[in-house]
C-alpha cells in the first residue's frame, strides 16, 4: 500500500507550485526559489502549519474541567507530536543525508533546529502527562504551561520550516534534479505506515485549497486499492470525530 501513496503523492505534487517567499532566516534579502522546480516541502508543511494552529487553539479554548475534553486533547496532541517527530526523522534520514553528501554543511542549521525540536517534544509530552494527571479543579496551571510551551514550539517551527523552504530548498534544487527530489520524496512516502499516513493526510487535506484537495483525493482514489483508500478515509474521519469535543468546547 505504501508504494501507492508514493505514486499518488509524486503525481499530485507535480501540479503544485510553491508559494513565493519573502525573507529567509539568515538573510533579510527577499528571494524566491524557482517555482518551476520540484518542492518536496510545500504540502506537508502546509499541513503541519494548519495542525499547529488547530492544536494551539484547542489548548487555549479547552474546557479544562471536562475529563473527556482533556483526554481528547491529550490524544490529539500526542498524535500531533508523533507526526512532527516522524516528519523530522524523514528529513534527517533522506533529505539532509542526501544534501550533506553533495553539499557538506548545508543542512547544519536545520539539523540543529531538529535537535532543539526533539527537546521540545520531550518537554511537551511531559506537560501533556502533567495535565492528564491533574484532577479537575487543579488543571489551570498545567494547561497554561502547556499552552505557552506549545506556542513557543510553534513559533520555532514556523521559522524552521521557512528556513527549509528557502535556504535548504535552494541548495536542494541546486544540487539535485527534479527527478532526484521526487525520488527522495517517494522514499519518504513509501516508508510511512498506514496509521501514520492517516495523521499526515488528515493534516494535509485540511490545509489545501479546494481544487488542490480534490485533485489529491482523485489521485489517491486512482492510485490506491479501494480497500486501502477506504481505510485511510475512515481513519481520517475517526480522527476528526474524536476532535469534535474540542471544537464544541464541551
Ligand atoms: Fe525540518
Ligand atoms: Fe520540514
Amino acid at each position: 500500500m505504501e508504494l501507492h501513496y508514493s505514486v499518488m503523492i509524486i503525481n499530485f505534487k507535480r501540479s503544485i507550485l510553491p508559494l513565493p517567499g519573502d525573507t529567509g532566516r539568515h538573510s533579510m534579502e527577499t528571494h524566491m526559489n524557482n517555482p518551476t522546480r520540484h518542492d518536496p516541502y510545500a504540502p506537508v508543511h502546509k499541513g503541519i502549519r494548519a495542525a499547529h494552529m488547530r492544536c494551539l487553539t484547542a489548548i487555549g479554548a479547552i474546557d479544562v474541567e471536562s475529563d473527556p475534553a482533556v483526554a481528547a486533547l491529550a490524544a490529539d496532541l500526542t498524535d500531533h507530536l508523533a507526526m512532527c517527530a516522524a516528519h523530522l526523522a524523514h528529513e534527517n534520514a533522506v533529505i539532509h543525508a542526501a544534501l550533506q553528501a553533495r553539499r557538506p554543511g548545508a543542512a547544519a542549521d536545520a539539523e540543529e533546529d531538529h535537535d532543539d525540536h526533539l527537546g521540545s517534544f520531550q518537554e511537551l509530552r511531559r506537560l501533556v502527562e502533567r495535565l492528564v494527571a491533574a484532577p479537575a479543579g487543579r488543571r489551570g496551571e498545567p494547561v497554561a504551561a502547556l499552552y505557552r510551551r506549545f506556542a513557543r514550539f510553534v513559533a520555532d517551527d514556523l521559522i524552521h520550516m521557512d528556513h527549509e523552504e528557502h535556504d535548504l530548498l535552494r541548495d536542494l534544487q541546486a544540487v539535485f534534479t527534479d527527478a532526484e527530489l521526487q525520488e527522495m520524496e517517494g522514499c519518504i512516502v513509501a516508508s510511512i505506515p498506514p496509521a501514520e499516513m492517516v495523521l499526515f493526510m488528515d493534516a494535509i487535506l485540511g490545509a489545501l485549497p479546494p481544487a488542490d484537495r480534490d485533485g489529491l483525493l482523485a489521485a489517491m482514489r486512482a492510485a490506491m486499492p479501494q480497500d486501502a483508500y477506504s481505510e485511510l478515509m475512515a481513519g481520517i474521519e475517526r480522527r476528526r470525530a474524536s476532535r469534535q469535543i474540542l471544537q464544541n468546547g464541551a
